[in-house]
């Protein structure tokens, strides 16, 4: 069973819960205040370690109090934050507001995020095939890029959350085997339309699989998600397991669930689908990785 190396952003989440969104321009007042772990990816290792997976997490704090105390928050979740740098300067911080109907906004400060460099993976020096190692668009694009060449020579597998979303070279792509995108960053990374349904999710897959990666997971919030790979492709349906609290994070539980089940060696599909529903626990809590405590552990492949 291989692991699940994370190199990606840690951040401090300041979230404030209204009734509704601001518009520009608007003052509104809102209510509770929580700073909490957050950054898709401290999210994403934390979710991995939740779906049952050995952990690691390479990335940066700053020098301040909110980075002390996001490290113990992320090893709490099970997560190996031997390679959690601190570098001389603030912690990622993310403002976030949270409507009731549980959808919000982001507005981040990359902070420390911004030191983690193309040398991220160099104390890492038993990256080996099994392994997967999980990316996402919150540090900087040639860190990403020397990540994925580094796991391309050690033979582990990549899966690439490009969010927020970056103009990344096919000559990256190419070495990518799970490209995740939602609808939004799908139509901006394949310079068209963003989808509407799964069918159209589907054709974009395929159009983006033509750039280089060797599958591609679409999600679309509410209508679930859609992947192709050379082999076939699927669909599957969120599930509503209770009522909507908040959907910040949702989407790296089911990133980082789903390079568990690949790194337990499920096939693609069904780490799509263990993935899914990891995503549709996360928005029964409020916040990110503090609402992953109830996600559940993937079964070890051999007990199928
Ligand atoms: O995906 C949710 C995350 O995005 C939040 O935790 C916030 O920190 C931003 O990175």
């Amino acid at each position: 069973m291989g692991r699940v190396i994370v190199v990606g952003s840690i951040n401090q989440d300041v979230t404030v819960e209204v009734d509704r969104l601001p518009r520009p321009g608007e003052t509104l007042s809102g209510r509770s205040v929580t700073y909490r772990l957050g950054g898709k990816g401290a999210n994403q290792a934390a979710a991995a370690a939740h779906g049952g997976a050995e952990t690691l997490f390479v990335g940066a704090v700053g020098s301040d109090a909110s980075g002390a105390s996001l490290r113990d928050e992320l090893a709490s979740h099970g997560v190996d934050v031997s390679q959690l740098l601190d570098a001389d300067t603030t912690t990622g911080t993310a403002f976030i507001t949270v409507s009731a109907d549980g959808e919000n906004t982001i507005v981040l400060d990359a902070g420390a995020n911004g030191r983690v460099g193309e040398d991220a993976l160099d104390a890492v020096d038993d990256l080996g095939t099994g392994d997967v190692l999980v990316l996402q668009g919150e540090v900087l694009p040639a860190t990403n890029a020397a990540a994925v060449a580094a796991a391309r020579a050690a033979g582990a597998r990549v899966v690439l959350n490009l969010a927020p979303v970056y103009d990344v070279d096919d000559t990256v792509l190419e070495d990518v085997d799970v490209l995740v995108v939602n609808e939004t960053e799908a139509g901006l990374t394949a310079g068209e339309p963003a989808p509407t349904s799964p069918q159209e999710a589907l054709d974009l897959a395929a159009t983006l699989i033509g750039r280089g990666p060797s599958s591609v997971l679409i999600t679309l919030g509410r209508q679930g998600s859609v992947w192709a790979d050379a082999d076939g492709s699927g669909a599957v349906p969120a599930l509503d397991l209770g009522p909507v609290v908040d959907t910040t994070g949702a989407g790296d539980a089911s990133v980082g669930v789903m390079a568990a089940a690949l790194a337990a060696g499920y096939p693609l599909s069904d780490a799509v689908e263990a993935g899914m529903r990891a995503g549709s626990t996360a928005v029964l809590g409020a916040g990110a990785a503090s609402s992953y405590r109830a996600i559940e552990a993937v079964a070890p492949r051999t007990a199928r």
